[in-house]
């Protein structure tokens, strides 16, 4: 019993290590709209970020981009450029800043903030005529902004 005790324990402060690695989205430093570091503290994963951008369940990027790279994905949109080749027009850092917050990048774009939860004009309480409660989760988590950048870098 005592064992189990100190297992759980020990599982917490894992759990609250790897949180205080990532960075909230009130705390994201932006430069020149690009972010320099990494929001989860370490490199995300192509594959996971593939499935980012394509999802529609998920970033949904392809109802707005299309991508070369993606032929079999259906329904590519054309608001917002090819995403082709796009590791080869911004550096990493960009990257990670148009993923996070484009509105920083490109003044007034449509492209949603994607890593962003306070500024907004929200909706109230149903039928309560009182606020929200503060729940609201960003588009995307940190780590699914960092998979779908290691996914766009391999887009030279
Ligand atoms: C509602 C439409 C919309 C969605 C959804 C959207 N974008 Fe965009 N995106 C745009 C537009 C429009 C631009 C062009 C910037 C501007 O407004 O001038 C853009 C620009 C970009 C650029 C710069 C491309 C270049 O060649 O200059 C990247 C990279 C990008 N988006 C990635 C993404 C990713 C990844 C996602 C999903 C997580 C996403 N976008 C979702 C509309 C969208």
């Amino acid at each position: 019993m005592k064992h189990a005790f100190l297992g759980m324990a020990a599982l917490v402060v894992t759990a609250t290590a790897v949180n205080a690695a990532e960075v909230k989205p009130g705390d994201v430093v932006f430069n020149d709209g690009a972010v320099a570091m990494s929001l989860t503290g370490a490199a995300g994963n192509a594959d996971e970020g593939y499935k980012v951008v394509s999802s529609k369940k998920k970033g949904n990027c392809i109802a707005c981009h299309s991508n070369d790279a993606m032929p079999d994905v259906p329904y590519q949109g054309e608001i917002g450029p090819n995403l082709a080749g796009v590791a080869s027009r911004y550096s990493e850092a960009q990257l990670r800043g148009i993923l996070t917050n484009a509105k920083n990048t490109f003044d007034g774009t449509m492209m949603p903030s994607f890593y962003k939860v306070d500024g907004f004009i929200r909706p109230g309480k149903r039928y309560t005529g009182k606020a929200a409660d503060d729940t609201f989760g960003p588009l995307l988590e940190a780590q699914q902004i960092e998979d779908a950048l290691a996914y766009l870098m391999t887009l030279k």
